[in-house]
């Protein structure tokens, strides 16, 4: 673990260590290319730190509309995913991340754009202020992105694996995500082996992505800390 401390970080809030992260990404942008955007309060300050670089890459691949949206408002080119064969790197945020670099992700409802970008990056960065760092994942609820016809099925296995699942709503409706699906959080797992999980939730009928991202795990964390931003490498 390397620890780089640009400023005083006693009275740091965790806006100021999701600062510190998104600028601290930075440095992983490869200049003439294409970098993948995640989603999420951490991100967004990726993306306004991007735009002092904007004229040194040639733009992004986004994982949200809100990233999207976000990238075009500052001038920020963005590419379809599927006109892009591999980016170079992608940064995003988590809900969760271990001492392995496997994530929990998904809580701004983003999970399976993420999953997809990440995907096509030979290497992940994920940002995120230290109180992301967990010895299991399994504490934040778990996001996993369903077919509406298979909600009810699907919250009946998490249950018989111990799990207590609901679907997320908005304004008391179900919330749609970007893929016009929905999503069910799951509380009360203790995942002790991501990859396992991640194989067996993703083959249930309806289950669209599950937000384990043990296949996609991280392979840098750029973690904001009250010591300053320490690079975690796995
Ligand atoms: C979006 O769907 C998520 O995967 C985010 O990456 C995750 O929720 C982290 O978001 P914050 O940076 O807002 O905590």
């Amino acid at each position: 673990m390397s620890n780089s401390n640009p400023q005083s970080s006693a009275t740091l809030s965790q806006d100021d260590l999701k600062t510190l992260v998104g600028q601290a990404a930075l440095h992983y942008v490869v200049p003439g290319e294409i970098v993948g955007v995640g989603t999420g309060s951490t991100v967004n300050k990726f993306i306004d730190a991007l735009a002092s670089m904007k004229d040194q890459i040639k733009g992004a691949v986004s994982s949200s509309v809100a990233s999207t949206e976000r990238l075009k408002a500052l001038g920020i080119p963005v590419f379809d995913s599927n006109d892009v064969a591999e980016l170079s790197v992608y940064i995003d945020g988590a809900d969760e991340i271990d001492g392995q670099g496997n994530m929990v992700k998904g809580g701004g409802a983003a999970l399976t754009r993420e999953k997809i970008v990440a995907a096509l990056s030979r290497k992940f960065v994920c940002i995120a202020d230290e109180s992301k760092l967990v010895p299991m994942l399994g504490k934040y609820p778990l996001p996993v992105e369903v077919i509406p016809m298979a909600a009810q099925q699907v919250i009946r296995q998490f249950a018989a694996m111990g799990g207590q699942a609901r679907i997320r709503l908005k304004d008391g409706q179900p919330l749609v995500t970007d893929n016009g699906q929905i999503l069910v959080d799951v509380t009360g797992l203790q995942i002790s082996d991501p990859l396992a999980f991640e194989s067996q939730v993703s083959q249930w009928p309806g289950v669209v992505t599950v937000g384990v991202f043990a296949f996609q795990k991280a392979q840098v964390c750029l973690l904001g800390t009250a010591s300053g931003v320490k690079t975690l490498t796995f």
